[in-house]
């Protein structure tokens, strides 16, 4: 059981939060934002599941949730940021992820371009931004999914090489309520207060590829290239033979 009141108990935010939707089970809390955005829901809303069927991950990956143990939650947030800078959408949500967890926990969590969140090269958890437009702004659907109490045997047998969770990291089963709530108040202070500069450099400080060989997809082929850093507008800056390409689609391997 997912305790809704021990979270909303422990959560100190402006925005996140106004309504907040608790599923036992559900398909996907993304697909869950969507349905009861038509239906008039707006900024703010929080959808958690304590179980999901039919985790979407991106590039129409599945993204597969332990019963019990994991954490999926979506949130809808109006546009942060201009048309030009919406990539940096995607660079804050991380950061509050890394930021929430380390309230709890001083480990070294890294991030892979664009939002995956890892530690020591394994999986601990992913992030899943979709938007809609419309003519005066965007609404953009973040979902976020963390391995939290999984031990190695409850994730399947075609990911656990490349999974890991919180309690297998800290030795520690946790509380998901408490660290939904610190992840969330995260989140919600780079949204109220967005400090453009302090996203990007925490973004580079916790990637875990600045200055490494990538290979990219481009034009229809595959490219190596050195990822360099992000640019003020939450693009990837890649450099193939000195020349600085910008990038933001995802990466193949490292
Ligand atoms: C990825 O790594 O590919 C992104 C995974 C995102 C998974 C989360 S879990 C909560 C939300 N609901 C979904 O169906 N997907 C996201």
């Amino acid at each position: 059981m997912f305790s809704v009141e021990l979270f909303q108990s422990n959560l100190k935010t402006k925005l996140i939060g106004k309504k907040i939707i608790y599923y036992a089970s559900t398909k996907s809390t993304n697909s869950d934002v969507w349905d009861l955005y038509h239906k008039g829901e707006n900024e703010g809303l929080v959808v958690i599941a304590n179980d999901q069927t039919k985790g979407r991950g991106r590039g129409k990956k599945k993204w597969i949730t332990t019963k019990e143990l994991g954490l999926a939650c979506s949130i809808l947030i109006k546009q942060k940021f201009n048309l030009e800078k919406n990539g940096l959408h995607a660079i804050l949500i991380p950061i509050g992820i890394i930021l929430g967890i380390k309230n709890m926990y001083d480990i070294p969590i890294s991030i892979k371009w664009p939002n995956d969140l890892y530690y020591e090269n394994k999986k601990l958890g992913g992030i899943l931004i979709e938007s809609k437009y419309n003519s005066s702004n965007s609404i953009y659907n973040i979902g976020f999914g963390i391995n939290v109490n999984e031990s190695i045997n409850d994730f399947p047998k075609n990911i656990k090489n490349y999974s890991t969770s919180l309690k297998i990291v800290t030795g520690e089963k946790i509380q998901r309520e408490l660290l939904l709530a610190n992840i969330l108040n995260c989140i919600d202070k780079n949204l109220c207060d967005i400090k453009e500069s302090f996203i990007i450099k925490e973004w580079m400080k916790y990637c875990n590829h600045i200055n490494s060989e990538i290979l990219i997809k481009q034009n229809g082929g595959k490219i190596k290239g050195i990822f360099k850093k992000i640019n003020q507008r939450g693009q990837a800056i890649i450099n193939k033979n000195g020349q600085n390409i910008i990038f933001d689609g995802p990466i193949l391997n490292i």
